[in-house]
């Protein structure tokens, strides 16, 4: 492992700290950040731990016109004993470079990284909440800088590590969400960005989710683009069913986000001897299921909100009540068995905790 020592300059004085049992997410940000940027003559170089504040930003940079840009999202939780504890770093940051190579932006130092990220949460330690249900929200990005309007890869970039002390991502926390399945605006398709943690995927998901929103659902259930006929994420998240004693996800076609917290679900559903698999789902499916009591579960799941049930589905102009409106056992059993590990209280058979 190779040692990286970053320079830190230290705010002087601390910022005033939200209260930790109010906290709502990605609104408070800590003190610090790391920073590190590109040239395409001289590499990544001059990784560094400044205060946060505005960047400073050529109004012609390539990122604000065409959106060459990556993020990963990773929390960091306090332990009973005062440890941090981060989830599964190393795997974001193997993302955030499957992400850079679809976006054109050069691959970043995986170790170096996950260094970077243990010197901030260092400096900002006592930013880490404490209350239950509450963590260290991680964002690493990356943003193409180069001031040029002409359409090809950034010769300049930043990559840049913000954290922010958050409670839950959904006001439902736990409790199941209502996602009307959506069939006029699509998310991605086979052979775009679908499987690139980029923003562009997350501004091209307004439109449907604001629809949804004015009707009363949460969230949408995102159908493949060519067929809308199979289902592949929600929301912002992956998504598993429970039909028939067996557990089901769509598989990684392309156009789906291969989620961190997805990878964790399986290796632990496929742990506790559950039947499991991946392949291509289609929304009839679903509806046969609910038709004919077959289907006992669905619930997403993502960095933000872990496991996210879902109790009610519109589709078709029906309503498809799921499970009975709760949060089905095997959802109940991930999220407890996630956030345990995360909080180091679960033993940590996979290695999973830095
Ligand atoms: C996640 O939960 O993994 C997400 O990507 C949500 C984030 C965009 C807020």
């Amino acid at each position: 492992m190779n040692d990286y020592q970053f320079e830190i300059q230290r705010r002087a004085t601390k910022k005033e700290k939200p209260a930790f049992d109010q906290l709502i997410f990605g609104r408070n940000f800590t003190d610090h950040m790391f920073v590190m940027d590109y040239h395409a003559d001289k590499g990544w170089h001059d990784g560094r731990i400044v205060p946060y504040e505005p960047l400073q930003i050529d109004p012609s940079a390539m990122v604000f016109h065409y959106g060459q840009s990556v993020f990963e999202g990773l929390k960091a939780y306090l332990s009973e004993d005062q440890e941090v504890l981060m989830f599964r770093p190393y795997k974001n940051m193997e993302r955030l470079n499957k992400s850079n190579n679809r976006l054109c932006i050069p691959p970043i130092d995986e170790e170096l990284a996950v260094q970077a990220l243990r010197q901030l949460i260092a400096v900002d330690r006592d930013w880490v909440p404490n209350v239950e249900g509450t963590s260290l929200y991680i964002r690493p990005f990356i943003i193409s800088t180069e001031p040029y309007l002409g359409v090809a890869p950034s010769h300049q970039y930043k990559f840049i590590i913000i954290m922010s002390p958050v409670g839950a991502y959904y006001k439902e926390g736990i409790n199941p969400v209502k996602i009307a399945v959506q069939s006029e605006y699509v998310r991605a398709v086979k052979g775009g960005t679908g499987n690139a943690k980029t923003g562009g995927n997350y501004a091209a998901s307004l439109k449907a989710q604001e629809v949804a929103e004015q009707e009363g659902y949460s969230q949408v259930l995102w159908l493949d683009g060519k067929e809308n006929k199979y289902v592949e994420e929600v929301g912002s998240m992956n998504i598993f069913f429970k039909i028939n004693g067996e557990v089901v996800t769509p598989e990684l076609n392309g156009s789906i986000l291969e989620g961190v917290t997805r990878n964790s679900v399986i290796e632990l559903i496929k742990d506790w001897g559950i039947p499991l698999s991946e392949r291509r789902i289609s929304i009839d499916e679903i509806y046969e299921a609910q038709k004919n009591g077959t289907l006992e579960e669905a619930f997403g799941t993502g960095t933000a909100a872990v496991i996210s049930p879902v109790g009610e589905l519109f589709w078709n102009n029906e309503k498809l009540t799921i499970g009975g409106g709760q949060t089905g056992e095997i959802a109940g059993k991930l999220y407890e068995t996630l956030t345990g590990i995360q909080k180091g209280k679960v033993e940590d058979k996979f290695g999973w905790i830095v």
